[in-house]
């Protein structure tokens, strides 16, 4: 990565305005239910407190508000769990400003070993539309802009880009690690490299797909997309779930791979089920055989043979995307076999990358992200970098 990092401030004196990626899900009772954003920052929040920062202010989304205050999207539950995270800060505060004088009266206040935490962005109507004024606004809160939240770096808003027009501009440590990790692979990867690529539709992967072409040895394929894949080369697929409109992109994108020499590899065999829920009638067969009224939900025992065996001897692993309709304990044997088949690898010196909320939902059951070299914190962050595109929140930041 060419963009400074948090490493190349003296911050005694300085007061840290840091960007976060706090969006994490709530239940109905507004309690958190995964606090991995949160603790993914606290490495950055805790140097700065340890290098003497006058003050640490964080600033994150929650949720699509829409520019409305909207107490269910309060900071509030956040600022409760920072808390109990971070016993070595003096004072963790909350404000209910983002901007403005009350914002600015409270960053001022601060003293060093102190946290701040604003609003919810997303409740000023202007965070999205990277408004001008309220980056200018925001900058007033530090001395030196921080963006450490990867999960929104994908956004060109007001607290993620606009705000380091204005100040200094550096990455937090997570940031780091993960530009480092994903974008590492992208660059230099141990071979072979491997990518797993999954989930319901082909068309929100197009731009991955096209990107890794130019970068693998191998692709594997599972989840939904597989279907309009096997429908191209002419497989009967009964009642799967289906994207007629891409079968021709899976075409070119089966050519493209021939092209460029990549192994794409879909599956030889599903799990077929006679209804799309947990108690369905189900079992294997060829890919040859799928009967009318029946559904493919998840990639069969003879693929995961051979996908198991493709992982296992790879060197760098990306995975992004389910095998299976997870969610439904029937059909989650191949998202499991390919979590399980990352660790082995990872075991055995493997570069293991999960990028993409549904297979980081399917690590996390399995008990297996321990195991893995790096579990992104970013959803639609990790698949644009995984596109090949600039991230706006980070382009923004100072280069080395
Ligand atoms: C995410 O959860 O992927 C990020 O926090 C971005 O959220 P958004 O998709 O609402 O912009």
């Amino acid at each position: 990565m060419n963009k400074q990092t948090i490493r190349d401030i003296a911050w005694a004196g300085k007061r840290a305005l840091v960007r976060v990626d706090f969006n994490v899900p709530l239940d109905d009772q507004g309690q958190i239910t995964d606090d991995t954003r949160i603790r993914a920052a606290l490495p950055t929040i805790r140097y700065l407190l340890e290098q003497g920062a006058n003050g640490v202010v964080l600033m994150s989304h929650l949720g699509r508000p829409k520019g409305k205050v909207n107490p269910k999207y309060s900071m509030r539950p956040v600022v409760e769990r920072l808390f109990e995270l971070l016993p070595e800060a003096d004072e963790v505060k909350k404000t209910e400003a983002i901007t403005g004088e009350a914002a600015e009266a409270a960053a001022a206040m601060l003293r060093p070993g102190q946290v701040l935490m604003l609003e919810n962005t997303r409740f000023d109507p202007r965070e999205e539309k990277n408004d001008a004024e309220m980056s200018a606004e925001l900058a007033r809160l530090g001395d030196v802009f921080v963006n450490d939240a990867f999960g929104a770096a994908h956004r060109a808003n007001a607290s993620t880009e606009g705000v380091a027009r204005h100040l200094p501009a550096v990455a937090g440590f997570l940031m780091e690690k993960e530009l480092a990790f994903i974008g590492g692979a992208l660059v230099d990867p141990q071979r072979p490299f491997v990518t797993i690529i999954g989930g319901a539709k082909i068309s929100d992967k197009i731009g991955v797909i096209e990107n890794l072409l130019g970068k693998v040895d191998a692709l594997l394929i599972g989840g939904g997309m597989a279907n309009t894949f096997l429908l191209a080369e002419g497989k009967n697929m009964g009642d799967s779930l289906l994207e007629p409109e891409s079968v021709a992109t899976a075409r070119d994108l089966i050519a493209k791979a021939r092209a460029a020499n990549v192994q794409l590899l879909l599956p030889t065999d599903v799990v077929i089920a006679d209804a799309f829920s947990a108690g369905a009638n189900h079992k294997p067969v060829s890919v040859n055989e799928i009967p009318g009224g029946w559904r493919a939900l998840d990639i069969g025992p003879d693929t995961v043979r051979q996908y198991r065996s493709t992982v296992t001897s790879a060197k760098t692993i990306i995975w992004n995307g389910p095998m299976g309709v997870f969610e439904m304990e029937p059909f989650a044997v191949g998202t499991r076999a390919i979590a399980t088949a990352m660790a082995e690898a990872a075991d055995a010196g493997a570069v293991t990358i999960i990028g993409g909320g549904d297979s980081v939902a399917a690590i996390e059951q399995a008990g297996l992200a321990d195991r893995m070299s790096h579990v992104s914190t970013g959803g639609g962050a990790s698949l644009e970098l995984l596109e090949g595109k600039e991230l706006p929140g980070v382009a923004a930041l100072n280069d080395k």
